[in-house]
């Protein structure tokens, strides 16, 4: 079997380690590799290169991913579908692993529907694609919020600020909640949760009545609070219609408003870009090497249309239909409660 391999929408730390785990999985089987490039759009311009295992050896812990991505969307291309159906018979290829979030993956679907062998596998710092406990990317993600947070402390305390975070996440509140949680944030703002900055400001007041004068708040870029102006920055979507909302200036906002409420010094950082960057956590070595091997055994058992994932310890299957039909995944509200127990 000739299997096509790609990584599609926003990079993180681990997609080498999938791309790894499927080119040495799929020699072990007999199988060839092909890379295509930049995700869907390798597909539309026949941008393909094989693999083998020397070109794999040592990227494990390297960032981003070496073939390269894209947000291509076949919908908005003229014809999209039929080009690449076509270029995937010419290129003889035989299946796909596509290793993206739920934009590649609806994709995926899209093809596994017009007879494509295909197998996904789950990777989004954001973390929300429905059906696995974790995505490739969230916990090196939420490492980095969390170091930033770390860093954070030693200038707030020095100066006697507050110091405001955002994160990324898009509509979900997963990279803000667990690393708020992981760096000890003083309050998180999430999407799904709605706070205001009435609650924000009583609990600085709170908090500078305890003697504690400086206090680090993470606010996630899709966070939507009442009394605050961050509407969308009217910059056309992306090719699937995602709005750039760290263009919402959402954090700077809520550092202006607690600024001219309590007259406490105020920053923001804006963590952005930084947190799909560097080297994966083990975590997410280890999870992208599981998820890679199973979506070339899947291949070689002839089960495609589906989608590999963790569920607690273990990985197992479920349909891109399923998946993509029930994604965004948004947090777990229990999950904030544990986090208010400590805000
Ligand atoms: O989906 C991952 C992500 O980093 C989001 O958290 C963020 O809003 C978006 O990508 C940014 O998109 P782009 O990389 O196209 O600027």
């Amino acid at each position: 079997m000739n299997i096509g391999v790609l990584t599609g929408g926003g990079d993180c730390p681990g997609l080498n380690a999938a791309i790894r785990a499927v080119v040495r999985r799929a020699v072990d089987k007999g199988n060839s590799v092909t890379g295509i490039k930049n995700g869907w759009q390798g597909l539309i311009s026949s941008d393909f290169e094989p693999l083998d295992l020397r070109l794999v050896s040592g990227i494990l812990p390297i960032g981003g991913t070496f073939l390269g991505t894209s947000r291509t969307n076949p919908e908005k291309i003229p014809g999209g579908y039929e080009i690449i159906l076509k270029n995937f018979q010419e290129a003889r290829l035989d299946a796909l692993v596509a290793i993206g979030g739920d934009d590649t993956l609806s994709v995926a679907l899209a093809l596994s529907d017009k007879g494509v062998p295909v197998v996904g596998v789950p990777k989004t710092m954001d973390n929300d694609v429905y059906g696995t406990d974790f995505c490739i990317g969230f916990y090196s993600a939420v490492s980095i919020v969390t170091d930033a947070l770390d860093k954070l402390h030693s200038t707030a305390s020095s100066h006697h600020r507050v110091m405001v975070l955002e994160v990324m996440g898009r509509e979900a509140g997963w990279v803000a909640l667990l690393g708020g949680l992981g760096g000890g944030a003083d309050w998180i703002v999430i999407p799904e949760v709605p706070s205001t900055m009435d609650h924000i400001v009583d609990h600085l007041d709170e908090r500078r009545g305890l003697g504690k004068d400086f206090s680090i708040i993470v606010v996630a870029e899709g966070a939507v609070i009442p009394d605050i102006k961050a509407e969308s920055a009217g910059i056309g979507g992306d090719a699937f219609g995602h709005e750039r909302l760290d263009k919402r200036g959402v954090g700077d906002a809520v550092s202006r408003e607690i600024e001219r409420r309590t007259g406490f010094e105020t920053r923001v950082t804006v963590l952005g870009y930084v947190q799909r960057g560097g080297s994966p956590v083990v975590f997410d070595r280890i999870l992208a090497t599981r998820l890679g091997v199973e979506a070339v055994d899947l291949l070689n058992k002839g089960k495609y249309g589906v989608m590999t994932a963790l569920q607690g310890n273990q990985i197992v299957t479920l349909s891109l239909k399923e998946a993509i039909s029930k994604s965004p995944r948004k947090v777990d509200p229990q999950l904030y409660e544990l986090a208010r127990i400590f805000f």
